[in-house]
């Protein structure tokens, strides 16, 4: 049984957690303990001070240190006395704020809740158990279904909560956090993951001071810029030694990540829709779904807790008939002509590629309406006669003549201000009366939270699908969302726009991977933009970045890493010198780094040497070896490419019999130094023996006396090396 009530203490329990929480004499829902497995009533360890200032509820009358100011909360409110960061707000007609929740009753079931028009984790009976707590404020009648989800053998709890106005008015909820988490004790540190365009998921570890520290986005897009992702870290946490929980939220659009060192250095988090850009007119009789928060917590450091996000992710987040399998190796066109092609150019990339093993040729931006730039045509989803005489149909023919698979390039939700779609529909572009929109690339945003442009698009996009035979499409978009507005919402709900868009998005996505079991959705943003648990709900992977240069794939590779899963990460090997910085790698280099993701090619191979083809076959030929132990085994960072002068990472099948070692070292030095890398995760009693060169290495030896580093010559050198227990 994963969860336990005893009284009103509730257990929530995995295979080595605990998440506990307790209603108090005065119904206020204490948050107890998430940790280790103590097997014990963890009140024990609250001591309230009489903190000046701090004011106390009403009922506890002249007991000056109970104060919601003061104590962990399981879902701090506003308005009534806890004066640290909250997780819901609403606002009444007469224009006050309070949110008094109490405890009013829970309820048990087995399986894992799921979320109306929301992605979630989902789970088999067996496999998970929900609790719903459900506290009330007796004033407005408003309930708030706190929702927890435990799957004891992946150590997560997800949480989610469901707000109900059961009054008699309107009210506006101007906050609905997913999660919030109060740690009583400790110094923590947190760690957030920043970037910009080409440069994504950066991890960043902070102090906590005392204040509130942020990781969001208002852009409409989980973005490039933080990711809807943070570990706390316990004081001294490393990869493999410490304590430290990651909070991943489900959602793809506007959030926010904030952590509060308090007046007690208690810390507390709170993530959830990003209340800057939100506000919900929530009526009688309705309720508001918040998005799903994902929570793991690890006593053995990052490495293991990014272990148990990356199955989680992979087995109870991604979905459809390609969440497990090994995905076609495929060749994208974008970097090796941007908008410059036609079928014969097509074709002849795909013949090359065909040649050396791809399996899949995907046609990129520009096959549609006037598109010969960014500055015309998204939205024109038909085929462009002059650079397809023979129509999508024809061409995937042709492509599947030479055995290979076929798939298309989208932007759904865009819109060029030159294309017969914004002539004849300018009212679905996201724009304010009266004002100039800002453009980014040209282009304008469709107001996906109406209903016609959704379906406008199911069925423009079913009717590509089913016009030829296409079994990938990779669903793009290049900018941030501005100009909030949408012509179907009256004015006091506008602010609603943000999530009703990504609501919309969802739907939609819902609605063709349904119809489409067969196609391989991949997400894409202008690269890493929307790189978001909540997209790999409906795409198993996910384009990394729009830097495809081998050296800084490393970096943004090993930030996406701490929580979501290798197969979740488009990755190419792209053109010399590299298209975003100029850098030149060896094809084994650009592989090597590929290979950490769902791989493929971005150049047109045809115009390689005969040597560096021989290398693409061999490494494809590799990949599909590889392939399994790199996406279903136990993935270890063994360097921070941040700090080392190397990248190296290790692959461990589940039965740590195969082990696969791979990397690049940056710069080589003369009578250069050969570092031990200590590889992990292995069995210290196995004897393995090493591919390149036959000789064979207790796991003990490799895991404590480590293995050189090769000799290197040059830069951006590659590192491989497998091993394979010799004994049972
Ligand atoms: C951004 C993507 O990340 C690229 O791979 C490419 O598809 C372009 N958009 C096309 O416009």
């Amino acid at each position: 049984m994963a969860v336990r009530v005893d009284g009103k203490t509730f257990f929530l329990e995995t295979k080595n957690t605990l998440y506990q929480m307790k209603a108090d004499e005065y119904g206020v829902l204490k948050h107890l303990w998430y940790g280790v497995r103590t097997g014990q009533d963890m009140e024990y360890l609250l001591d309230y001070p009489d903190v000046g200032f701090s004011g106390n509820i009403y009922e506890a009358d002249n007991n000056r240190s109970y104060s919601l100011d003061t104590m962990p909360l399981e879902y701090a409110t506003e308005g009534v006395g806890d004066f640290r960061i909250s997780a819901v707000g609403v606002r009444y007609q007469n224009g006050a704020s309070a949110l008094d929740l109490r405890y009013e009753s829970y309820h048990v079931e087995p399986g894992k809740y799921s979320i109306p028009g929301l992605p979630a984790v989902y789970a088999e009976e067996y496999e998970a158990e929900t609790l719903e707590v459900t506290l009330k404020d007796t004033a407005s009648d408003i309930r708030v279904v706190l929702k927890y989800g435990v799957l004891p053998d992946f150590d997560v709890i997800t949480r989610s909560a469901v707000v109900i106005n059961d009054g008699v008015q309107t009210v506006m909820l101007n906050k609905a956090h997913s999660l919030c988490l109060d740690i009583p004790y400790g110094q923590w540190e947190w760690v957030h993951f920043y970037g910009r365009w080409a440069k994504e998921r950066t991890p960043e570890r902070l102090p906590l001071l005392h204040g509130i520290q942020e990781s969001s986005s208002k852009r409409g897009i989980s973005s490039h810029h933080q990711n809807p992702a943070v570990l706390l870290c316990r004081e001294g946490c490393t990869e493999t030694s410490g304590i430290c929980i990651g909070a991943v939220l489900m959602y793809s659009g506007c959030f926010q990540a904030q952590v509060e060192y308090d007046q007690l250095n208690q810390t507390r988090l709170v993530m959830g829709i990003n209340t800057h850009t939100f506000c919900w007119e929530l009526e009688p009789g309705k309720r508001f779904y918040t998005p799903e928060v994902i929570l793991s917590q690890s006593n053995s450091g990052m490495e293991m807790l990014s272990h148990q996000f990356h199955r989680l992710i992979r087995e109870h987040v991604c979905r459809g008939r390609y969440k497990m399998i090994e995905r076609p190796v495929l060749i994208n066109n974008w970097e090796a002509t941007y908008f410059d092609f036609n079928e014969d150019k097509l074709v002849e990339i795909a013949k090359g590629a065909a040649e050396l093993g791809v399996d899949m040729l995907v046609m990129d931006d520009g096959w549609f309406g006037k598109r010969d730039s960014d500055a015309s045509g998204l939205g024109d989803w038909y085929e462009n006669p002059l650079k397809l005489p023979n129509g999508l149909s024809g061409l995937a023919e042709k492509i599947n003549d030479l055995g290979m698979e076929f798939g298309v390039w989208f932007e759904p939700e865009m819109i060029s201000e030159n294309s017969d779609l914004f002539r004849t529909h300018p009212e679905w572009a996201i724009r304010i009366p009266g004002r100039r929109p800002m453009r980014s690339r040209y282009q304008l945003v469709l107001d996906m939270s109406r209903p016609d442009v959704q379906d406008y698009l199911f069925d423009v996009m079913s009717r590509i699908l089913n016009s030829a035979n296409i079994t990938y499409i990779k669903w793009d978009f290049n900018r941030s969302v501005s100009d909030w507005y949408s012509e179907l919402l009256p004015s006091g709900r506008q602010k609603e726009m943000p999530h009703r868009f990504v609501l919309g998005l969802y739907s939609l996505m819902e609605r063709l991977t349904q119809a489409f079991p067969d196609v391989l959705f991949e997400g894409c943003c202008g690269g890493g933009g929307r790189f978001d648990a909540g997209i790999l709900y409906y795409c198993p992977q996910i384009w990394c970045s729009d830097d495809t240069d081998a050296f800084e794939r490393t970096q943004i590779q090993y930030g996406t890493s701490f929580f979501y899963p290798i197969s979740s990460m488009g990755s190419h090997v792209s053109a010399v010198p590299n298209h975003q910085t100029g850098r030149i790698t060896s094809v084994k280099t650009r592989g090597i780094t590929a290979m950490a993701g769902s791989f493929g090619y971005e150049l047109d191979l045809n115009r390689l040497t005969q040597e560096e083809k021989d290398e693409v076959k061999f490494q494809i030929g590799l990949f599909k070896e590889y392939g399994p132990l790199i996406h279903n085994g136990k993935y270890y960072r063994l360097s921070n490419p941040f700090e080392d002068k190397y990248a190296i990472w290790e692959y461990v099948s589940t039965d740590a019999r195969k082990v696969l070692v791979q990397g690049m070292i940056f710069r080589t030095e003369p009578n250069m130094l050969r570092y031990p890398i200590y590889l992990r995760g292995l069995d210290p009693k196995k004897k393995y023996r090493l591919r390149e060169d036959g000789i064979i290495y207790s796991g003990n030896a490799l895991m404590n006396g480590g293995i050189l580093i090769p000799k290197a010559w040059g830069d951006y050198v590659p590192v491989e090396m497998y091993l394979e227990a010799i004994d049972a």
